[in-house]
Order: C-alpha cells, then structure tokens, then sequence
C-alpha cells in the first residue's frame, strides 16, 4: 500500500551507548496495562521481567497478582484460575484468535512482543502510529470499523484510535499528552523486543575498549622484536 515515512524521534536506546529511559519505560508499561491490554498480549514478556525497568520484587508481585492465569489440570484433570505469579508470562486478553477477531470487527490485534521489530523503521512507525490518526480525505472510503492512520500502509487501520490527551494518569505525574504516551509506549514495546539491548551495547563496548589496548600490546610487543632491525 501508500505508505508516509514516520517523523524520527531521537531514542535514547539507539547508537552505541544507548539505554532505556527508565521512567518513560514505567510509564509505557502503564499505557499498555491501562490501553493496549484490552486488545493486544505481550506473550515473550514474564511479569518479572518488569524489574528490568525499575519496579521492584513487591511491585512485580502485586502486578501479576492483579491477573488471573489459568493453570492445570489439577488431580481432577481439570484447568482452573489463579492470582498471577512474577514468573508467568502476560496474559492475554483473548483466549484464541477467533475471540480477538470477533471482539475487533473481524481484525486480528497482533500480539506485541516482538512489534517493534516487526516492522520497518519500528520505533519511529510504532510512535507514528500513536499520532497519525486524522480525519480521512474527501477521496477515502473507510469500511465500517476502518480508521483512517497516516502511517498505516495504505491508511486504512482496522484499531481506533487507542490514545487520546488524559488517556492514563501518569503514577510520576507526567502530563498524557498523545505525544507523551506514543513516545513511553514505544519505549516499552522496545524494551519488551529487545530487552537484552543495553547488555549487547556494554558489550560492544567491552570488545572495542579490549581491541584498542591489545592493538597498543602487540604494536609495542613488534616495535621491540624488530628494534635490532632499526
Ligand atoms: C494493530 C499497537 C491499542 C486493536 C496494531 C498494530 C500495532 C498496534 C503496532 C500493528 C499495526 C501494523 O500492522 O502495522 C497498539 C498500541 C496500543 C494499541 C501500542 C495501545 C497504546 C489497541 C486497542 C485495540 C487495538 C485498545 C482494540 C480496541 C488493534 C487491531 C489491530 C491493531 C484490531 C489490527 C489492525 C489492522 O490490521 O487493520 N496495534 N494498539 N489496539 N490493533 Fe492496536
């Protein structure tokens, strides 16, 4: 379809000493919980793995226990619900894809682990998607249950338009601007896809430090094995 290239954001997360902003990732975690939930599961992400950003051992706990997982089969054989634990994955809103169909016209919500990988330019498209609702040109028919997304290939979006201004209130006191809850919610969903980033950039950094100090070793160690040669 037509596509709009999305407008660049400056993430903290990208070049090569990138992390994640640690409080506008709490704060992600809370526009999923509170918008994105209703629709979308985040099944590659535990409740625990939440202490990455900053929530602590009692946090994580009383957030999981906020959900009900179901488990089994017990000895009767059969499946039942529990309080959610820290080692349990998020759980999904919807049992199974015909559920989640039949609860959005038809249209699949896809799962967002692994989103921001999933597409082209990812960051920068999931954050256009946020903010790229707008009234459809004169020329566009939209199907019932179509929205028009600037940055939708093709524009025609089956989700409505899930954030708009005081959609959440912050826990930090951060004012919910669409722009605001675009840019942590992208900052989440990235952390949730790679949340192993900041591990490979110290990384990287490690080798380069450890190549430049064994280039001057063995550039010492020639200079003195030909010094007779000089
Ligand atoms: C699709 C993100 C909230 C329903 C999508 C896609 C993303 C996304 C990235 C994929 C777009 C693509 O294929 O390129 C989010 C985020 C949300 C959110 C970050 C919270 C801020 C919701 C809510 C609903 C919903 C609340 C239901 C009311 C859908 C549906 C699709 C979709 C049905 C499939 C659209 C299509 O293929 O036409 N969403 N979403 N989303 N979302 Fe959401």
């Amino acid at each position: 379809g037509d596509v709009t290239p999305a407008p660049k954001v400056k993430w903290s997360f990208h070049g090569l000493f990138g992390t994640f902003d640690r409080p506008a990732a709490q704060r992600g975690f809370q526009v999923y919980k509170e918008v994105c939930a209703a629709c979308h599961g985040l099944h590659l992400v535990a409740y625990r793995n939440l202490q990455d950003l900053g929530f602590s051992e009692a946090e994580v706990k009383s957030i999981a226990s906020g959900y009900q997982v179901t488990d089994g089969p017990n000895d009767a054989g059969e499946m039942f619900q529990r309080p959610g634990r820290p080692s349990d994955r998020f759980v999904k809103p919807f049992p199974n894809d015909n559920a989640a169909r039949a609860g959005n016209n038809g249209a699949l919500p896809p799962d967002l682990s692994l989103m921001t990988k999933a597409r082209p330019d990812g960051h920068n498209y999931l954050h256009a998607l946020m903010i790229g609702y707008e009234k459809a040109p004169a020329d566009v028919q939209l199907a019932d249950g179509q929205h028009y997304n600037k940055y939708f290939p093709g524009h025609k979006i089956a989700m409505p338009q899930p954030l708009n201004e005081g959609q959440v209130t912050f826990a930090d006191g951060t004012k919910a601007t669409v722009e605001q809850m675009a840019n942590d919610v992208t900052v989440f969903l990235a952390w949730a896809a790679e949340p192993e980033l900041e591990r490979r950039h110290q990384l990287g950094l490690q080798v380069l430090l450890f190549l430049i100090v064994a280039t001057g070793v063995f550039y010492a160690a020639k200079r003195r094995i030909w010094k007779d040669l000089h």
